[in-house]
């Protein structure tokens, strides 16, 4: 009998041995395990787990877009049109869909890149962001904005003049990268956002990493996430020109993760695509990538897996060859791609969706804003916190202080402080949140994300939880 099975650790793709992603690591599974135990009756000082750790609006308790689901259910059930409850709005926009799907159906597959009706809607919703053109040649639909993410960065596995080939990403990141960089075996360089200076990215921080990354690699990308996870910031203009600027100079391709473009609290919202275009020549031919999701903003639907990318000025054969790998897969979900264009077009006043669609949508920005506002209010006011203003996306990333005392613990459990803390913070009050260890940070400091999407009552709940629990810590270990 043999005894070896044919892919060992020892054998299989060694890549996949280093990804991590503690968006859904060991605390989120203990906080399942716990769920488990409470169902059992197993004692504990806290009646159930409130979950931060993803930021996943729906699972929250955020009540979907009643136009979206309407045309999904439209959609995937034509005989619902015959229903006088469904508005004539969603009646059309579901035979425009089913049109441009083959033989009627969202069950059959849809050209690679998505469908033509999808694209040209994006293109339109583009066009009127930026003031900028765009073109349905430049998009490509996916199943989510990681499934895109992953297909552009396999673009850069290759050894250039004898180095092997680095990306630059940001210190905090959302682990996506440093994950996919490492199923792909690129080499990650950090560059650190500038906490004191609401996480901007300073151009000499940029050249200090291109420099250290250089010496034993090629640079080939540079990845910004606009407005920022976990750290909530927007970047002005005025810096996403100088970071157009380095790219130029540097030879970098941009990667622009810019998946929470509505979800923008208190700064105007600038995509690189329009900053590139104003500055005119050389900027405006060069190399980007930016990708946006239905994941978030108001639409929030992460299950439904809907993103797209525009891809801008690659070199015919280059983008013939992603659209080639990308073809192999088939193509992005087809409801996927009905909820992207009910986010692309949205009802418009007159039609008969639009009352209730504007009031559901002000209803999620007004939530985000008090949430918002109040996290980083109630963060500033816990002794050895400190918490930026959150200008967008959906978390909070207060810095925290922990004692020596607490780190000596923590190294003697074999962990980092902050992931030492936010297990005893599970532990001790059932809130899961994620330790900045798992989105990088700077040597020495310590953070958590938690999203703030809760229901008010939830999200009350959490931060009293948080508060009393770092009371607490503090006199255990000071
Ligand atoms: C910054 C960022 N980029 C990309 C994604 C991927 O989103 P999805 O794959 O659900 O579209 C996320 C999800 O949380 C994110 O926060």
């Amino acid at each position: 009998m043999k005894l070896e099975k044919c892919i060992t650790e020892a054998n299989m793709n060694q890549n996949l041995l280093n990804i991590q992603y503690a968006v859904r690591g060991p605390i989120v599974d203990r906080a399942a395990q716990i769920e488990r135990e409470i169902e059992k009756g197993v004692p504990k000082p806290f009646a159930r787990v409130v979950r931060a750790n993803i930021g996943d609006c729906h699972a929250l308790g955020q009540k979907p877009i009643t136009f979206i689901r309407q045309v999904l259910a439209g959609a995937a059930c034509p005989e619902l049109l015959g229903s006088s409850d469904i508005p004539e709005d969603v009646k059309e926009r579901v035979r425009r869909i089913l049109e441009d799907c083959t033989r009627g159906s969202v069950g059959a597959y849809s050209p690679s890149n998505g469908l033509q009706l999808v694209r040209q809607h994006v293109a339109g919703y583009l066009a009127a962001r930026d003031g900028v053109p765009a073109s349905p040649t430049a998009l490509h639909l996916g199943s989510g904005a990681s499934d895109l993410i992953k297909s552009v960065l396999t673009l850069f596995v290759a050894d250039v003049r004898g180095k092997p080939p680095a990306v630059m990403i940001p210190i905090p990141q959302y682990p996506l990268f440093s994950g996919t960089l490492s199923e792909l075996g690129l080499r990650q360089a950090n560059y650190y956002l500038d906490e004191e200076n609401h996480w901007a990215l300073q151009l000499e921080e940029l050249q200090r990493s291109w420099e250290q990354a250089s010496v034993d690699a090629h640079v080939r990308a540079l990845v910004v996430i606009n407005p920022g996870n976990p750290t909530g910031q927007v970047l002005t203009r005025k810096n996403i020109e100088e970071i157009i600027k380095f790219a130029y100079d540097h030879d970098l391709f941009i990667l622009a993760d810019e998946v929470y473009q509505e979800n923008i609290i208190s700064k105007p919202f600038y995509s690189f695509k329009k900053v590139m275009y104003d500055m005119g020549a050389p900027y405006s031919s060069m190399e980007l990538a930016s990708f946006v999701t239905c994941s978030k903003g108001w639409a929030a639907e992460c299950g439904l897996r809907s993103a797209f990318v525009e891809l801008l000025n690659l070199q015919p054969r280059v983008l013939a060859a992603f659209q080639a790998a990308r073809a192999v897969m088939q193509c992005p979900t087809v409801l996927g791609q009905c909820v992207l264009d009910c986010v692309a077009k949205p009802p418009v006043l007159g039609e008969q969706s639009y009352e209730q669609f504007a009031r559901e949508r002000r209803g999620v920005a007004r939530v985000l804003a008090e949430r918002a506002a109040s996290a980083h209010r109630t963060f500033n006011t816990i002794p050895g916190y400190s918490c930026n203003t959150i200008d967008g996306s959906m978390f909070a990333f207060p810095r925290i202080e922990i004692p020596a005392r607490a780190q000596a613990a923590a190294r003697e459990k074999g962990m980092a402080p902050d992931e030492f803390y936010c297990l005893r913070l599970l532990e001790e009050t059932g809130v899961c949140v994620v330790p900045g260890s798992g989105f990088g940070q700077r040597p020495g400091t310590f953070h958590f994300r938690t999203t703030i999407l809760h229901p008010r009552e939830e999200f009350q709940h959490m931060m009293d939880s948080i508060r009393g629990f770092h009371l607490q810590f503090l006199k255990t270990y000071s």
